[in-house]
């Protein structure tokens, strides 16, 4: 689709410092995105969406959580304020809206989630 590669996968404008809490990051995956991924490796989850775990573990893992609401299948559910929408259809799962101070809670989540997955 034309209209992702136009827009930067940078977070679009989210902060790219180290001002997250893992605390409030854990609260926000727990009730928007254990919808579909398994965040805790106890509930939640739908089989072919990758865990918390492995979000926080592949290459480029930070990046990727700053970007999620550009990649698919989030963009069609997923509102960042700030930034544009990014389709006029209609949404195919509930929407959730997603501050940019919220996504850098969710990425200072994601390193406790990868420091753990190392000691284990
Ligand atoms: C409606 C289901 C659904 C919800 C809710 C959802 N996700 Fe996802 N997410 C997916 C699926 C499915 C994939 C795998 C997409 C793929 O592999 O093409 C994915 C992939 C990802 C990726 C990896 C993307 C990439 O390109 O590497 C990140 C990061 C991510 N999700 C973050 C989140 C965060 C953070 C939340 C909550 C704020 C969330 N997701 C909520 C379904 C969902």
């Amino acid at each position: 689709m034309l209209l992702v590669l136009l827009v930067p996968l940078d977070g679009g404008g989210a902060q790219a410092e180290d001002t997250g809490d893992p605390v409030r990051g854990g609260e926000i995956a727990r009730r928007h995105c254990a919808r579909c991924h398994v965040v805790d490796n106890r509930f939640g989850g739908i089989g072919s969406t990758p865990s918390f775990r492995i979000l926080a573990t592949v290459a480029d893992s930070e990046a990727r959580m700053r970007s999620f609401f550009a990649r698919r299948p989030h963009p069609s559910f997923v509102r960042v304020p700030g930034v544009a929408r990014w389709t006029d259809l209609p949404a195919n799962a509930t929407e959730i809206t997603i501050t940019p101070e919220q996504i850098e809670d969710l990425v200072a989540f994601t390193r406790t989630v990868a420091a753990k997955a190392k000691r284990n």
